[in-house]
């Protein structure tokens, strides 16, 4: 296929000759269904955070790579993933995020207990070959990493935290595990999963395409584009204190020097987005709809540090409203990139030393595809 070959060679050319990803990548239908079974079908993806899901019978649905799926704490404390497909005609069970006691099929009520056993179904007593405990919804693969809640349908997949336990290394200071969250939010974009990934992975677009917002405050010469490791990228930017809550708490010492000021934005693949400050984090993961949709979850919340600082809770308000309008800028640019992706015209033109980590991303797709072309032969 043409996008799995103008890829292949995209990557062949070393960072410092590197160009842009050819825009089939993007466009074609045969590719996303490739990357539907070769990344998101194997790899891990993340659902929020667990802290979103603190009591007994919490839950969040997703569709994973076509699988309907549930996470849902169970009664014994512990999260754990799930087909959310009804085991008698096949309904989806539970929508969107909530909490339930049970898991009640809203077809005909069959009804699961939290971990999957069939608790009772309606008039099921004259079948006679029916017996209600050999049901039980199909398990997921589920692992929480600092505070992160990751799914995978690969029964091989990798152990999530062995995967990224050099991003622990990198931020061993900010406690990521202890960020609350405090909002949750889904959204639709027209524009293609990667692109808006891609926008994250570079600082560049900031002062521009941020002219209205945070772009006065960004300076190309202090972000900062190491090399990406195989299951992530980052990149780190400085914030100064016009942004307070940005800046490590003064109970935190555990942050020395620029790290206290130092915001890291994390690309944990394929669609995990962490802008992780010392004060805050917000985070976006993303699924493909379609070559030019991206189902978006942006979520977000304050480190432990400033729990009790009624202050800061407040500017984190006005902080979200400011992402608000961050996002909107976000949208506006990546819904033109893919509009000039599907014209004829669209050419790819050579990278910034400021896109390295999009070069990485390039780099780790292009290995994903090539191991589902040879797995299947
Ligand atoms: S399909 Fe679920 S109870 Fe019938
Ligand atoms: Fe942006």
């Amino acid at each position: 296929m043409n996008a799995i070959n103008e890829l292949k060679a995209n990557v062949a050319q070393p960072f410092e000759q590197a160009r842009a990803m050819p825009p089939a990548v993007y466009t074609s239908p045969d590719f996303l269904a490739r990357e539907i079974s070769d990344v998101f079908a194997q790899d891990w993806f993340c659902v929020g955070r667990a802290s979103a899901l603190p009591n007994a019978g919490d839950y969040v649905t997703h569709e994973l790579a076509g699988q309907p799926i549930m996470v849902i704490r169970r009664n014994d404390g512990t999260l754990h993933a799930q087909s959310n497909v009804c085991l008698h005609r096949m309904s989806t069970l539970l929508q969107g995020r909530g909490t339930t006691r049970s898991i009640v099929c809203p077809y005909h009520a069959w009804t699961y207990n939290l971990d999957g056993t069939l608790r009772g179904a309606p008039a099921m007593t004259l079948n006679e070959n029916f017996c209600k405990d050999a049901y039980k919804l199909p398990k997921v693969k589920c692992q929480e990493w600092l505070g992160w809640v990751f799914v995978s349908l690969n029964a091989d997949a990798p152990n999530v935290a062995d995967q990224l336990k050099d991003v622990e290394g990198l931020i061993d200071g900010y406690d990521m595990e202890s960020y609350t969250e405090t909002f949750f939010e889904t959204h639709v974009w027209d524009t293609n999963w990667k692109v808006l990934a891609e926008n994250f992975m570079e600082s560049y677009h900031l002062p521009v395409c941020h002219a209205g917002t945070i772009g006065g405050l960004s300076k190309l010469e202090e972000m900062v584009c190491p090399p990406g490791l195989p299951a992530f990228n980052y990149h780190t930017i400085l914030k100064d204190d016009t942004l307070k809550i940005a800046m490590a708490h003064k109970n935190n010492t555990r942050l020395k020097g620029e790290m206290r000021r130092t915001t890291f934005l994390l690309a944990i693949y394929p669609s995990l987005l962490i802008t992780l400050t010392p004060g805050y984090f917000w985070y976006l993961t993303l699924h493909p709809e379609g070559v030019g949709k991206v189902r978006i979850g942006f979520g977000g919340g304050m480190a432990q540090d400033y729990a009790d600082d009624e202050d800061a809770q407040k500017h984190f308000k006005a902080l979200k409203t400011l992402l608000d309008d961050v996002n909107i800028e976000d949208r506006g640019c990546t819904e033109k990139v893919y509009q000039g992706l599907c014209s004829s015209f669209a050419s790819p033109g050579h990278l910034s030393h400021l896109e390295r980590p999009n070069y990485d991303f390039a780099n780790y797709l292009n290995d994903r595809i090539q191991a589902g072309e040879a797995n299947r032969g």
